[in-house]
C-alpha cells in the first residue's frame, strides 16, 4: 500500500510506483509543506492599475459578451454569491446545461493554471474559453469587438487606457486585471495565522491540526490552499468506478495531455471561501462540506472520518471565508 506519508517520503527521495506521477515533485513540495508553514495568508492588498480594474469590472458584468446578449461572466460567477452560480453544472445561452461545476473567480489570480484540468495557462487565456464555448456564451471576438466598438462609452474608456483601443487582447487584459483584484484577505484563519489566537474556535483549531496532520495540506497548500499542483482524484480508491457514469469531463488533465497517467488528474482546487461555493467537486456531486470532506479523506487519504472529525474539519473550512472590498463574502 502506498499511504500518503510513505508516498511523500518516497516522492521526495525517488518516486512512488503506485501514485508517483500525481504526487508533488520534490521541487513543488519541500518538507515545510508537511507542517503549518504549508499555508500562508492572502495579502491584504494587490497592486494593480485601477483604471484597468474598473474597465474589467464593467466587462465582467457585460451581457454583450454573449451571442444573444443574455449572459455575462457574472451570470455564472456572481460576486454576491461567492463567485459561483450554486449549480451542479452551469447553464449557458439558450438554457444549455454544461458538463462541469463552475469554480469561483475569487482568488483565481493565485492559481498556477486555470480550469479544473488546468488547460489555460493564464487568466488572459482563460477568457477565450467561456466567450467562445457554444454551450456557454457562444460568441466570437469578431462579434464582441463589433458590439463594444459600436458603444461610444467603451470606445472612450478603452482609448483612455490602451493606445490601440478595443482589441481582443485588451478585453482579455482588462478582465484578467479585474480578476486579479478579486482577492479575499482577512478570513478568521488568516487572522489566526497572523497571530490572533482567538480568531479560531476550538473546533476549527482541531480541524486545522487534522488538516495538516492527516495530509490535506500536502495538496491544498500555499496562499490559495490549492491551485498550485495537479493531483489524481482517487489516489487511494477509484472514485469514478464507485460513482459510475464516467464522462469525458471526468478524464481531467488527460483531455489536455492525452497521457494515460493524467486520467482523472485535476488541478487541486483552492479551499479559500469554500463554505460559500457549494456544491463541490468538478461534477458538483457533493452537496455540502461534510460530504466533500468524507469523500476527500476516503479517496485521497484512505481514511474514514468519525462525526467529530468531520465537525472539526468543516469548522476549519468555514474559517476560510474572507472579505472582498472590506465586506465578508
Ligand atoms: C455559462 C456559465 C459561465 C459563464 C458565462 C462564464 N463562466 Fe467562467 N466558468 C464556468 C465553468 C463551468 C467553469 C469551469 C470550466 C472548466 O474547468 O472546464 C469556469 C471557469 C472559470 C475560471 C477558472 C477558475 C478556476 O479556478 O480554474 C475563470 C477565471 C472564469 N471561469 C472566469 C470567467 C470569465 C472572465 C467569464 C466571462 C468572460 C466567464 N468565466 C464566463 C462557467 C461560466
Ligand atoms: C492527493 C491530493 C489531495 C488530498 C490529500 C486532499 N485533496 Fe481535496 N482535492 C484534491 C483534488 C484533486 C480535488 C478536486 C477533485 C475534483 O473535483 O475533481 C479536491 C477537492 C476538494 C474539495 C472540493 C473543492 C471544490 O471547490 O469543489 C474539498 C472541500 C477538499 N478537497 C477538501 C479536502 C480535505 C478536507 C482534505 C483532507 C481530509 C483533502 N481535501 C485532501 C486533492 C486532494
Amino acid at each position: 500500500m502506498c499511504d500518503w506519508k510513505a508516498a511523500l517520503v518516497l516522492v521526495l527521495a525517488a518516486g512512488c510506483s503506485e501514485a508517483g506521477e500525481q504526487l508533488p515533485s520534490a521541487d513543488e513540495l519541500t518538507p515545510d509543506a508537511l507542517d503549518s508553514s504549508a499555508i500562508q495568508p492572502i495579502p491584504q492588498t494587490v497592486d494593480l492599475d485601477a483604471r484597468r480594474v474598473a474597465l474589467g469590472d464593467q466587462l465582467f458584468h457585460e451581457r454583450r459578451l454573449s451571442a444573444d446578449d443574455t449572459l455575462s461572466c457574472s451570470s455564472c460567477h456572481d460576486l454576491h454569491t461567492g463567485g459561483v452560480d450554486g449549480l451542479r453544472s452551469s447553464i449557458g445561452i439558450r438554457g444549455q446545461v454544461g458538463p462541469i461545476n463552475a469554480p469561483t473567480v475569487f482568488n483565481s489570480g493565485l492559481h498556477f493554471r486555470q480550469f479544473w484540468d488546468g488547460r489555460a495557462l493564464t487568466l488572459e487565456d482563460q477568457v477565450n474559453g467561456p466567450t467562445h464555448a457554444p454551450g456557454e456564451m457562444g460568441s466570437s471576438w469578431e462579434q464582441i469587438l463589433g458590439k463594444l466598438g459600436a458603444d461610444p462609452d467603451y470606445v472612450a474608456s478603452f482609448a483612455a487606457i490602451y493606445p490601440d483601443g478595443i482589441t481582443a487582447a485588451n478585453v482579455r487584459d482588462a478582465i484578467a486585471t479585474f480578476e486579479r483584484s478579486l482577492i479575499t484577505p482577512d478570513s478568521a484563519f488568516d487572522r489566526y495565522l497572523r497571530g490572533e489566537a482567538s480568531a479560531l474556535s476550538e473546533d476549527a483549531r482541531r480541524g486545522y491540526r487534522m488538516f495538516t496532520e492527516y495530509g490535506c495540506a500536502s495538496c491544498h497548500q500555499g496562499v490559495g490552499m490549492g491551485g498550485n499542483m495537479f493531483q489524481r482524484f482517487g489516489v487511494m480508491g477509484d472514485y469514478f468506478a464507485d460513482r459510475g457514469n464516467v464522462t469525458d469531463t471526468d478524464m481531467g488533465r488527460f483531455n489536455v495531455t492525452h497521457r494515460d497517467e493524467d486520467r482523472h488528474v485535476f488541478r487541486v482546487p483552492s479551499l479559500r471561501n469554500i463554505a460559500r461555493t457549494a456544491p463541490y467537486f468538478h461534477d458538483g456531486s457533493a452537496p455540502d462540506l461534510a460530504r466533500a470532506v468524507r469523500t476527500m479523506a476516503h479517496y485521497q487519504l484512505g481514511r474514514e472520518l468519525d462525526d467529530g472529525e468531520v465537525v472539526a474539519l468543516v469548522a476549519f473550512l468555514e474559517s476560510l471565508t474572507g472579505r472582498y472590498r472590506g465586506a465578508p463574502l
